[in-house]
């Protein structure tokens, strides 16, 4: 059995990975600063370092010895690259380049978390591996950006990595009271408390939305297929549903009728977002993927559930421990 370093695994997709790998007899160790995952939804019998993945000694400490790395840690929210531009940057591409240069001495493989924002203004649906990135936001230019240092990677340092290009991930561990979270768990959530839904604009706007669970099944198969030449693959449904749509079928599925606030449209939101899976099916020898609805029962009987392995980290909790690169 192997032993792989998950960045992000405290994460909402993060820690649904550490909880397969787990349960596929690997062993987990986790590189986490907790600013937006939780201890709490630690996988059992994962190894936990709190730290920073833009330090490099902690990536260097967290790193030996491991037969592979998923790096998935990352300020996850286009709104907060805008907020923010420089300081997501150093998590979002900076820590990638840092992680790569750690993996070098070693050559671990890498696989690590990519975003549909990197197709950002082309509309030319559906969108496949080889369409025109054009992306519109820090965080899709970003993402970019380690596609691009994964390629140098590969073909400078000789690291093997495959890049996963998620679309819109959902799924039970998705915090719905932050403030940047994904439609699906803040529809679900209001929805079950009976509350009225916010619409950016018309609601016209469409997204493939994806299981977590067929995430993590994609970002395990990549590991057996990671290689210098650090190929990327959309991770998607194929399928689009508008916001509308969903609130509607959320509301179905809560028995409540959708009452919806159309609020202004956000600047530089992508209009229609699509993908075409077939390339990832075919390398990674995927089958299909969990019907929307499926997903949504899932998400929703976890919120009823009470949400388990969702608690908010805070800060005390935080400032009471020592993060890995500090006083060495
Ligand atoms: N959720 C989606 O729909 C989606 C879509 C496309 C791409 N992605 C990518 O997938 C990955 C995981 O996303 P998620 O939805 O699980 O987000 P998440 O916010 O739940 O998880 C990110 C994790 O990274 C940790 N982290 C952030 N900055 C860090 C730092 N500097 N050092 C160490 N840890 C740090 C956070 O504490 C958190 O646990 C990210 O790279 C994200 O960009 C997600």
């Amino acid at each position: 059995m192997a032993t792989f370093l998950v960045t992000g695994g405290c994460g909402f997709i993060g820690s649904h990975l550490c909880a397969a790998l787990r349960a596929r007899g690997h062993g987990v160790r986790v590189l986490d600063d907790l600013s937006s995952g939780s201890e709490a939804n630690l996988a059992p019998g994962s190894k936990f370092l709190l730290g920073d993945v833009c330090q490099p000694m902690a990536l260097r400490e967290a790193l030996a010895g491991v037969d592979g790395c998923f790096h998935l840690a990352a300020i996850a929210s286009v709104q907060r690259g805008e907020k923010d531009w420089l300081g997501t940057h150093r998590t979002n591409l900076s820590a990638t380049v840092a992680l790569l240069e750690a993996a070098r001495a070693s050559r671990i493989p890498v696989v690590y978390a990519s975003s549909a924002a990197v197709y950002g203004a082309n509309g030319n649906l559906p969108l496949h591996e080889d369409s025109t990135v054009q992306p519109l936001s820090a965080y899709g230019a970003d993402k970019l950006g380690c596609e691009l240092h994964a390629r140098v990677a590969g073909h400078v340092h000789g690291i093997p990595t495959m890049g996963l290009r998620f679309f819109n991930v959902f799924g039970p561990r998705q915090d719905p009271a932050s403030p940047y979270s994904g439609v699906i768990s803040i529809f679900c959530d209001r929805l079950l408390r009976k509350e009225a839904l916010d619409v950016f604009g018309d609601g016209q706007q469409t997204r493939d939305f994806i299981f977590v669970e067929d995430v993590v099944r994609a970002l395990i198969a990549a590991m057996r297929q990671v290689n210098v030449a650090a190929p990327v693959l959309n991770i998607c449904t194929g399928n689009g549903t508008s916001v509308l749509q969903l609130a509607y079928l959320v509301a179905e599925l809560c028995g409540v009728r959708a009452e919806i606030n159309h609020r202004p449209a956000r600047a530089g939101e992508v209009r229609h977002s699509i993908g075409l899976p077939l390339r990832a099916r075919e390398r990674l020898g995927l089958g299909s993927t969990m019907a929307i609805r499926d997903g949504l029962e899932a998400t929703l009987t976890w919120m009823r559930e009470g949400r388990p392995g969702l608690a908010p980290t805070s800060r005390s909790s935080v400032n009471g421990r020592t993060p890995i690169w500090q006083g060495r």
